[in-house]
This record gives C-alpha cells, sequence and structure tokens, in this order.
C-alpha cells in the first residue's frame, strides 16, 4: 500500500497545512500561527473539506487566544468575537461552525468551574485535538461500515474530494477504498474531476494515487456513460451539511449523479461523519449555498476560456433530496429511511444523543 496523505498536523506551537490549491504539481507545507492566516487558508481553500476545515478552524480559534492576557470574563467576549469571525471563512459546510461550537463550549464549561485563564486555553488546543483524533476514528468507522455494502471487484464511483486530504485520515468516502485496499479487495474507483478548480482531478485522483488505489479520473459528463456500460455498482460521495430531513449538500453535480444512479439503478451512499448533520436546519432549503468568483469558470490554469464579458453562475454545492439517498453511513452504523422512504433523522437512534 502506498502512503495515505494528511493535510492538517498540529506540531511544535503551530498549524501546519497541505496547500491545496498547489496540489497535484507541488506538495507544500505552509505554517500558520495567526487566526487571520486560518481564516484566509480556509477562505481560499488551502485546506478544504468539510472536516478538515472544522479542524483548522478550531486550531485557528486557539491560536487567535493564546496569547491573551485578559480577565476570563473579557477573555470569553473576545473568544466569542473570533469564533464568529471564523465562521465567515467558509458557508455551507457545517462542520466549520460545529467545531467553533465545540471550543466554546468547552470555555463555558472551565470558566463555571472557576478555571483559571491558563487552563482555559490549554482546554480549548486539547479540545482542538480531540476533534481530530475522532475525526480520524469516525472515517476508519464509516470505512468499516461501507464495506459491508461493497464486495471485492465492485466500480465505484465518487466525486468531490471527500478523501484524507479532507479529514483527519482516510476520508469519508474514500475510507472504504484504504481499508479494501489493506484487506487485498480490489475496487475499481472512478472519480469526477469536479468544480470548483477541479478537485476531484486534482486532489482525489492524488491522493488515491498516491496509495496505489486503482483509480480512473473521469469528466463529471461521463458518469451516465460508465453507468449505462455496467462499470458503476455503487456511488458514494461525502457531505457538507445533512439537513434534519436527509436532504444533503455535496460539491456541485452531486445531484445529477444521484439522479442517474437511480435512472440506472445503481445504489446512492453518502459517507456522513455526525459532525456533518445539522439536526439545526430542517431541509436542503435552509442550507446556505457558498457562489465562488465566476473567474473559476471563465479561466482554466490562467488562461481565459469564456468570452469576456459573459454570465456566470458558479455555486460550489448543490442538494441531493432524501428520496434519491439509499442510505447514510456513518462512523455509528448506516442509516436506511424508513418504511415511507422518510430519514427522520434527529429521532434516528444511532444520531440521538448519548
Ligand atoms: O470545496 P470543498 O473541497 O471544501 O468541498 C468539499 C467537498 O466537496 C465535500 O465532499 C466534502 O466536504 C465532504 S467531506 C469529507
Amino acid at each position: 500500500m502506498g502512503k495515505i496523505v494528511q493535510s492538517v498536523e498540529w506540531n511544535n506551537d503551530r498549524l501546519i497545512l497541505l496547500d491545496q490549491t498547489q496540489l497535484p504539481a507541488q506538495t507544500v507545507y505552509i505554517e500558520l500561527t495567526e487566526i487571520v492566516d486560518v481564516w484566509e487558508a480556509i477562505h481560499t481553500l488551502k485546506v478544504r473539506g468539510a472536516p478538515a476545515i472544522g479542524m483548522a478552524a478550531a486550531y485557528g480559534l486557539y491560536l487567535g487566544v493564546r496569547d491573551s492576557k485578559e480577565h476570563e470574563d473579557d477573555f470569553l467576549l473576545s473568544l466569542e468575537k473570533k469564533a464568529a469571525y471564523l465562521t465567515t471563512a467558509r458557508p455551507t459546510a457545517v462542520n466549520l461552525c460545529w467545531a467553533i461550537e465545540r471550543l466554546l463550549n468547552r470555555a463555558y464549561q472551565e470558566t463555571a468551574l472557576g478555571s483559571q485563564l491558563p487552563k482555559i486555553k490549554a482546554a480549548l488546543l486539547e479540545e482542538a485535538l480531540f476533534i481530530q483524533l475522532e475525526d480520524e476514528e469516525a472515517c476508519r468507522n464509516i470505512g468499516e461500515h461501507a464495506l459491508t455494502l461493497f464486495k471485492d471487484d465492485m466500480g465505484i464511483l465518487t466525486h468531490c474530494n471527500a478523501g484524507s486530504l479532507a479529514t483527519a485520515k482516510y476520508g469519508t468516502a474514500t475510507a472504504p477504498f484504504y481499508l479494501a485496499k489493506a484487506r487485498g479487495w480490489h475496487l475499481k474507483v472512478f472519480a469526477g474531476e469536479t468544480r470548483p478548480v477541479l478537485q476531484g482531478a486534482r486532489l482525489t485522483a492524488w491522493e488515491l494515487q498516491q496509495a496505489d488505489i486503482d483509480v480512473t479520473l473521469l469528466c463529471d459528463n461521463m458518469a451516465a456513460m460508465v453507468m449505462a456500460k455496467g462499470w458503476i455498482q455503487a456511488v458514494i460521495v461525502g457531505t457538507d451539511r445533512v439537513a434534519a430531513n436527509g436532504d444533503t449538500a455535496n460539491k456541485i453535480g452531486t445531484y445529477g449523479l444521484a439522479l442517474l444512479a437511480k435512472a440506472h439503478n445503481i445504489p446512492f451512499y453518502v459517507a456522513a461523519p455526525t459532525s456533518s448533520i445539522d439536526l439545526q436546519t430542517m431541509s436542503g432549503l435552509d442550507i446556505p449555498i457558498e457562489e465562488r468568483p465566476i473567474e473559476e469558470v471563465a479561466a482554466v490554469l490562467g488562461k481565459r476560456t469564456a468570452p469576456e464579458g459573459i454570465k456566470i453562475y458558479n455555486p460550489a454545492f448543490d442538494v441531493t433530496p432524501y428520496h434519491l439517498i439509499t442510505a447514510f453511513i456513518t462512523e455509528k452504523g448506516i442509516v436506511h429511511p424508513d418504511q415511507h422512504g422518510q430519514y427522520n433523522l434527529p429521532i434516528h437512534p444511532l444520531l440521538q444523543k448519548k
């Protein structure tokens, strides 16, 4: 087995990120020590993928307050301000707010216990490290559950980057590929090239190749053809946010794939760590969808490919309605719709808070 690439690391009191804007041409690591640099790294896609964004934001919040000398009450106020600032970096992936909220709650708990500033700060860093550790375990468990749905030799289509680069390790949708490889299975993975900025080609295909996984890169508009040829036995994608009814935001093009899978009678799975399930958001209509700069569509590799002045629409995500989703694969187990085809995630036993 080749290597499983990792993109986020806390080392020597700084946040180390594999700069995803430079892949696959160059493997460059950047070291961040300031909250503004973390905001910028998230905003400009140097770090991307819902869980990785959450992890980076957690470390970023700690970096934002670690030198603070304020009194505990003022400290909490400025922590909240910095938390609110970080959540503006990107709108769709709920993991960003989820991770920030975890750190805020930890600070409130410590303050309620009467902890002094150094202890509160240490607790914040500890919480950020926990988030990363838990994410790695969640991804591995998603992979284990997903493998119960797959068989050796299957052809599996994935879209977006829901890989190791987008998480602590293994990825969500890609975790079964890594685990299958370690088990000696031969899955044939197909990856769409995926906008924005060709993340499927530049990131997913690259990281699977690094791990010696059998991956074939497709343009997004080839999916129907390869399904019709019988090459695909399952589709698995990641998610940036699952609403309470099961509607799922993921990388633009996911909705189309779900429709194609249905038309070809192919199961369509969403690999969803519970950190991406947002029970406060009722349906896909309430999920904020990021729109990105039009230059990303107007030019390829810095060269203009669309006419000057043309109107361009560039949403980064779309929403797949719950009824097109065969099952959610979470770290706690597989969630199927009920007998009426509904998901009812807030009352699902696997997703109940202990
Ligand atoms: O624009 P990105 O790279 O942040 O979008 C990431 C995705 O496409 C999602 O699939 C991802 O967040 C799922 S997470 C493993």
